[in-house]
């Protein structure tokens, strides 16, 4: 399960991902859930010190070097609800015109500085996608935190990093009708 997550000064984290041709090729599934192992194991507080892990709740599959069009998703709400993906060709089909953003900002695995301003995000979306870890494809309808994280990994598919979408002459520049989260 050892993972090597690329930084932001690999050139690949800038590329357009590819679309993946289903059914999934057996590496391909591995992959995915060794992403996804991953991200659960940073979370456990002991192992990711002893290992040295960065807590995350997300991971495209570019980021372990791989440009192709799935990300992992996984995280358990205050309510006890486990959100997770392994989610495979997604389309944001529909969103808010109202905007959210995360208070304390965003981080990302391959980003090792501070970047501090507003992500703003659309507060509410519709994904569409293959989901490998049910096996079907699925619709997620998700607002507010929920959207942010799957907008944050959709973005990576793009080459696109949430400092791109930071203001660079005003980083706290905030738009109308928008929600902190
Ligand atoms: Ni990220």
């Amino acid at each position: 399960m050892k993972l090597k997550i690329l930084k932001d000064s690999n050139p690949l984290m800038k590329k357009k991902s590819l679309p993946v041709t289903l059914p999934l090729s057996k590496k391909e599934q591995t992959l995915l859930d060794n992403m996804l192992a991953y991200i659960k194991k940073s979370q456990d507080i002991e192992y990711a010190e002893k290992h040295n892990l960065r807590p995350g709740v997300g991971l495209a599959a570019v980021q372990v070097g791989v440009l192709k069009r799935m990300f992992i998703i996984y995280y358990v709400k205050g309510d006890g609800t486990v959100v997770q993906y392994q989610m495979v060709n997604p389309k944001i089909v529909e969103y808010s015109s109202k905007k959210c953003a995360l208070s304390a900002g965003e981080g990302c695995l391959s980003v090792d500085e501070e970047h501090p301003g507003i992500v703003h995000r659309n507060y509410k979306i519709k994904m569409v996608g293959y989901d490998a870890l049910t096996k079907q494809d699925i619709e997620v309808i998700a607002s507010g935190y929920d959207a942010i994280v799957l907008q944050h990994e959709y973005d990576h598919l793009d080459g696109i990093l949430f400092y791109d979408r930071i203001d660079a002459s005003n980083p706290f520049k905030q738009l109308e009708n928008v929600e902190f989260v």
